[in-house]
C-alpha cells in the first residue's frame, strides 16, 4: 500500500449538501422552477449528462421539461422550439445539451436562448457581463470549481491561481471570481512551453485539458489545491481526470475524478435555475 497524504475534496458529498440548501430555498418559493432541456442526436455522453441533471431537478423540486430531437431535426424546428419556451412562464432557465451534432450552428442556436433564461450562462451578452465585472449569471462549472476551492478551507486571497485549458473562454468567468476573493488567477494554454513552470508554481491549479496524467506526481507545490476538470476514458472505459492518480501521495487538495467537478456542476446548474426562478418571481411583485 502506498501512503494516502493528499485531502480529497468530495464532489458528491459537497453537492449533496448544497442540494439539500437548495431544496429548502425551493420551497419558499411561490411558483416551482422550471428547466427546459434540449437535446438533439444520440451522442451517448449528452444523455448521460441529461439523465443526471434531470434526477437532481427532481431531488430539489424543479420541474425539468424534456425535449428530444434527432439528427433529423432541422435548425428552423430547433428554434421554434426555443421561441416558445423563451415565452414560457412556467420555464425559468432553458439549455441546450452541448456538443450539437454538427450540421447545427451552434452559437446561432445559444444566440437564440433569451438571456434571462440562459442557466448555461453561455449566450454571448451573459459572456460580455462577466467580463465587464457586471455578472448576471456564472456558469455553472466556475461556481462549481470555486466552491471546490473553498471547501479546502485554506486562506487564498493573496495566492496565485493558473487555469490551464484548451480553450480561453472556459477561463473569464473563473478569473472574475477568483480576483473577487484577492486571488491572481491566470490563463495559459496547455501548449504553452512554460506551462509547465507554472504550474509547479502555482498555489491553485484548474486543469481541463482532457489529458490523462497531464500533471504528475512532481508537478506541484506542498499544499497546492489542484481541480481536475478532466474527463478522459481509459482503454478499461474507466473514467480518469487529467491529474496522476499518484497525486495523492503528495502533500495537496485534490478533486477525485469521478466524484469531484461533475457533481458539483450539477448542484450549481440548480442553484442557477432557482435563482433566475427567483429573480422572476420577485419581477412580478
Ligand atoms: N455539455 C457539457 N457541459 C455542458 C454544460 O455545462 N451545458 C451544456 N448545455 N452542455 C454541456
Amino acid at each position: 500500500m502506498t501512503q494516502q497524504n493528499a485531502t480529497i475534496l468530495n464532489g458528491n458529498a459537497l453537492a449533496k449538501k448544497i442540494r439539500a440548501s437548495l431544496k429548502e430555498n425551493i420551497s419558499t418559493l411561490r411558483k416551482k422552477p422550471g428547466l427546459a432541456i434540449i437535446l438533439i442526436g444520440r451522442d451517448e455522453p449528452s444523455h448521460m449528462y441529461v439523465r443526471l441533471k434531470k434526477k437532481a431537478c427532481e431531488e430539489v423540486d424543479i420541474n425539468i421539461h424534456q425535449y428530444l430531437f434527432t439528427e433529423e431535426a432541422t435548425q428552423k424546428e430547433i428554434l421554434e422550439t426555443m421561441r416558445f419556451l423563451n415565452q414560457d412562464d412556467d420555464i425559468h432557465g432553458m439549455i441546450v445539451q452541448l456538443p450539437l451534432p454538427k450540421k447545427f450552428n451552434e452559437s446561432a442556436i445559444i444566440k437564440a436562448i433569451a438571456p434571462k433564461k440562459d442557466v448555461d450562462g453561455f449566450h454571448p451578452l451573459n459572456t460580455l457581463a462577466i467580463k465587464q465585472g457586471k455578472p448576471k449569471i456564472i456558469p455553472g462549472l466556475a461556481l462549481a470549481i470555486m466552491r471546490l476551492i473553498k471547501s479546502a478551507d485554506q486562506p487564498i486571497e493573496g495566492k496565485n491561481a493558473i487555469i490551464v485549458s484548451n480553450s480561453k473562454i472556459f477561463s473569464a468567468p473563473l478569473v472574475y471570481l477568483l480576483s473577487k476573493e484577492g486571488v491572481e488567477a491566470r490563463y495559459t494554454s496547455p501548449k504553452n512551453t512554460h506551462t509547465a513552470k507554472k504550474i509547479s508554481e502555482a498555489d491553485i491549479i484548474i486543469i481541463a485539458v482532457g489529458k490523462p496524467k497531464f500533471i504528475k506526481k512532481t508537478g506541484v507545490k506542498d499544499n497546492a489545491i489542484i481541480i481536475d476538470v478532466g474527463i478522459n476514458r481509459t482503454k478499461h472505459a474507466k473514467i480518469t481526470g487529467d491529474v496522476d492518480t499518484a497525486m495523492r501521495e503528495r502533500n495537496v487538495f485534490l478533486t477525485p475524478v469521478p466524484g469531484g467537478v461533475g457533481p458539483v456542476t450539477v448542484a450549481m446548474l440548480l442553484y442557477n435555475t432557482y435563482l433566475l426562478a427567483k429573480k422572476d418571481t420577485e419581477n412580478q411583485g
